[in-house]
């Protein structure tokens, strides 16, 4: 069976003194039954390291670099995340395609960079409100998926997965559960044809997850967890999404 896996996804939040007091209360509450991390802005990932160590609570970045190393300032590799000791890099996210022009083809790249340094990306897919309306979700996220699955090749397997419906995220619209396991159902059938071992692999939902709505989506045959924004930066709201898992 697929075990349960939480990523709080702190975007451009967070302080030192706040950080050290969200993980603390993160790991008082262990322990969860389910698998939990969190993706923190660069800088933090030292600190954040050095509180995480030793337990059973993962870290991780918000994006990765493409390239091995060289001259490409601002951006920081997948070697450079290894030795911070992450095992998360979300890739993808909605909104680095929509502020930073990220394409299918980069986003694939940048899995496959985390891969490389033994990182699991969380590649995210999601539909905007209009693509959705047009009817157009299944095509926009086997779209999205098809392009990791092809650049990773044999070890597609080895990602995890995030449906983001755009029009979910940080609006207090959720998906209904039974919305967001019908394009769950699609893209582990998508996973299924090209890798044989979907059953294995995990998909999240990310979109307005709350500590009262975590339970029933978790519920959903094939929601294997979430990816957590908003709800992420409260310890309270996280550790009863956790507890949901
Ligand atoms: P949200 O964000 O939970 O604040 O909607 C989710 C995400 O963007 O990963």
């Amino acid at each position: 069976m697929r075990r349960k896996l939480v990523v709080g996804n702190w975007k451009m939040h967070g302080s030192r003194p706040a950080n050290a007091e969200l993980l603390a209360e993160l790991l008082g509450a262990r322990p969860y039954g389910a698998d939990v991390a969190v993706c923190v802005p660069f800088v933090y990932l030292g600190d954040t390291a050095a509180q995480l160590a030793r337990s059973d609570v993962g870290w991780g970045a918000q994006d990765v670099s493409a390239h091995a190393s060289g001259a490409y300032t601002g951006e920081v590799s997948a070697a450079m995340l290894q030795e911070c000791g992450c095992r998360y890099a979300i890739v993808g996210h909605s909104e680095r395609r929509a502020y930073h022009a990220e394409s299918d083809e980069l986003v694939a790249a940048k899995a496959q960079a985390a891969l490389g340094r033994g990182i699991t990306p969380v590649v995210c897919v999601g539909e905007t409100l209009a693509q959705r309306d047009a009817g157009e979700t299944e095509a926009v996220v086997k779209r999205q998926l098809s392009a990791v699955i092809h650049t990773l090749a044999h070890c597609a397997a080895e990602m995890v997965v995030a449906y983001e419906p755009v029009w979910a995220i940080g609006t207090g619209r959720t998906a209904s559960p039974e919305q967001a396991q019908a394009v769950h159902a699609v893209l582990r059938a998508q996973l299924q044809a090209a890798t044989g071992h979907a059953g294995r692999m995990r998909i999240l939902y990310g979109g307005s997850v709350k500590a009262d709505n975590a339970a029933a989506l978790f519920a959903m045959p094939d929601i294997d967890g979430g990816l957590i924004g908003g709800a992420s930066l409260k310890a309270a709201d996280f550790i009863a999404i956790c507890r949901a898992a």
